[in-house]
């Protein structure tokens, strides 16, 4: 049912609870914070407040979040999917590199066109396998995306360099990764190096509560050189390995859900957008919100650039057929019809023009507060 308390309502609406209580009284109905309201005046308290919000889109907006939620899938129709991967790590200690020689070494084999990465996501054959990987620059895309609530790395790789140990940004990336609660794999880095001293990483990552298998915990440490490619094969299956324990999965039989990457506006192809479909199969034709955005997916490319029609869970692609650009974070959903993506679309930048109007009001009080 599509029953909403004044409560939820008002959250649904960015209100306060004692408008929507007022604006009933108003027209003659009594009601307190955990009335229930039926569809009818749910659509009145909508136009009241000239947000376009029929009842199927409330629904569609207040599940929206949770449609990405697998653990909401019936356990028949979900079946396993690639691991999206991060790799994080302090400047220097080699993210870019050990990214460089997977892809390298690992494009799915017989292909041919090249290994030019398009989008700052890829995805490698490891044995038959595909991982993905997420291309995170810096660790302000990372955390922008978290405060976003956007939950789209699956395994943390923390690169460490064995001739420098454990820095400041090392520290971060721990606790990224403990606060996604995700598995995290560490890389002993520039194993080739003459003073690389593994033991001083293990310890400084045990301080962080990090301990190693082969001392009793249940961090792997893998050691890697990334420049000249020793054990880079192993920290991929060690990849594997992990996700077989963790059984990523989700449905692809219904409409994609999932993460914008990165989004850019190109002169001559409009609002360019890296989405990472996580649940769900996304088909171009597809209408989408994309945050604020919406539209249809013109044309559809993978991480080689090469054009696709249909991409499956843990696939990242990059789209055109928006209507703006949106943010790195922002959901995104795909429906089947292009009515009810632009609704949903506009009852959103309504909500967001709210807010921003909100904090700006919020803002000038503090400036006055100030001056005086
Ligand atoms: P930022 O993007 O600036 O945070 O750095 P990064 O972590 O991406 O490091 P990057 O891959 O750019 O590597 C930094 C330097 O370390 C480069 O000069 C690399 O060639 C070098 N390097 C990376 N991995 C290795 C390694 O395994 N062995 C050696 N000897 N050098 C390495
Ligand atoms: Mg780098």
């Amino acid at each position: 049912s599509s029953a909403l308390t004044v409560q939820e309502l008002a959250e649904k609406l960015n209100r306060n609870a004692s408008e929507i209580i007022k604006l009933l009284f108003m027209m003659g109905t009594m009601v307190t914070i955990n009335s229930t309201l039926d569809d009818e005046t749910i659509e009145l308290v909508c136009m009241e407040f000239n947000v376009e919000c029929h009842k199927e889109i409330i629904i569609e907006e207040s599940d929206f979040e949770e449609m990405m939620n697998v653990e909401e899938e019936d356990e028949e129709n979900l079946v396993s999917r690639p691991p999206v991967v991060t790799i994080m790590g302090h400047v220097d200690h080699g993210k870019t590199t050990l990214l460089d020689t997977i892809r390298k070494t690992h494009v799915t084999e017989g292909e041919f066109g090249g290994i030019t990465q398009h989008i700052g996501a890829y995805q490698v054959s490891v044995k038959g396998k595909k991982v993905t990987f997420l291309d995170t620059p810096g660790h302000e895309a990372f955390t922008a995306m978290r405060a976003r609530g956007a939950k789209v790395t699956d395994l943390v790789i923390i690169v460490v360099a064995a001739d420098d140990g454990v820095m400041p940004q090392t520290k971060e990336a721990v606790d990224h990764a403990k606060a996604a609660g995700v598995p995290v794999i560490v890389a002993v880095n520039k194993i080739d190096k003459p003073n690389a001293n593994k033991d001083r990483i293990m310890n400084e990552m045990s301080d962080l509560g990090l301990l190693p298998e082969a001392w009793g915990g249940d961090t792997i440490f893998a050691e890697v050189s990334a420049k000249f490619g020793d054990g880079v094969s192993d920290l991929l299956e060690t990849i594997l390995v992990v996700s077989e324990v963790e059984n990523f999965r989700a449905n692809p039989n219904k409409m994609a859900t999932g993460t914008v990457i990165e989004a850019k506006l190109d002169k001559g192809r409009g609002p360019v957008t890296t989405l990472l479909v996580q649940n769900g199969t996304l088909h171009t034709g597809d209408a989408v919100v994309v945050g604020t955005a919406f539209g249809r997916v013109r044309k559809m490319t993978d991480d080689r650039g090469r054009e696709i029609k249909e991409a499956l869970p843990s696939t990242p692609v990059e789209i055109i057929g928006l209507n703006d650009v949106p943010i790195a974070g922002d959901i995104f959903k795909a429906f089947d019809s292009e009515k009810k993506a632009r609704q949903i679309a506009e009852t959103r930048l309504t909500k967001r023009i709210d807010q921003e109007r909100n904090s700006s009001s919020a803002m000038s009080l503090d400036d006055l507060a100030r001056q005086i």
